[in-house]
């Protein structure tokens, strides 16, 4: 009889049932989010290009299912903050920057899958703020840093994996295209170097569902 139990348990977590994702569902995810970018610019000043250090920070994404396949996801971030070095100068420079980014979302299997691979197309909007030169930046002459927003398209593919009703583990990758302009004035001249940042974005996270 006790066999017979865990018999019936095991089969009705493997075939899943209502523990999958399905129409009319929200849930939240939180987790690591490590940008890469993948970056180059122009040359500046004849010192090389910039070059960008990599960064963790908390990830959080809000996903709507509209369909048993279909999600709308945003994704947000507690900010991002970038080292910019120069060609062999080392760092001269720290940018933050907050990267929300919105998705459109297709989630493979169906309503009784507990593991749910998916893929995304949307659009991301990058703001850049607290760009500041740092002690060797100013040593060169460099001063009244900033970058412009971007707005440019981005990509993902994901994997959730349904632990039960209310939780799932998740991991994703997104790429996105971020290009700025970095504006900046070096002994009083007016600079203006375009830059991509363009950053893969990996993402571990446990996500509840309401
Ligand atoms: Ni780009």
């Amino acid at each position: 009889m006790k066999k017979l139990a865990v018999a019936a348990l095991v089969l009705s977590s493997l075939s899943g049932g209502a523990y999958a994702h399905e129409a009319g569902e929200f849930f939240i995810r939180a987790g690591s989010a490590t940008a890469r970018p993948t970056e180059g610019s122009d040359n500046v000043l004849g010192m090389g290009g910039f070059n960008v250090s990599n960064n963790t920070q908390l990830g959080l994404t809000f996903t709507y299912m509209a369909t048993d396949n279909v999600g709308v996801e945003l994704l947000a971030a507690t900010p991002f903050r970038h080292r910019v070095g120069l060609g062999a100068t080392g760092d001269i420079a720290t940018v933050h920057h907050l990267p929300p980014t919105l998705m459109a979302q297709w989630y493979f299997g169906d309503s009784s899958s507990k593991v749910r691979p998916y893929i995304g197309a949307g659009v991301n909007y990058t703001t850049f703020f607290d760009e500041k030169f740092n002690d060797t930046g100013k040593e060169a002459g460099l001063t009244d840093l900033s970058l412009k927003d971007s707005w440019g398209m981005a990509g993902q593919v994901g994997l959730d994996y349904l632990i039960n009703r209310d939780w799932l583990i998740n991991a994703s990758v997104w790429y996105m295209d971020i290009d700025t302009d970095v504006r900046f004035k070096a002994g009083g001249q007016q600079q203006s170097i375009n830059t991509r940042l363009d950053p893969w974005v990996f993402m571990f996270s446990a996500g509840y569902r309401f």
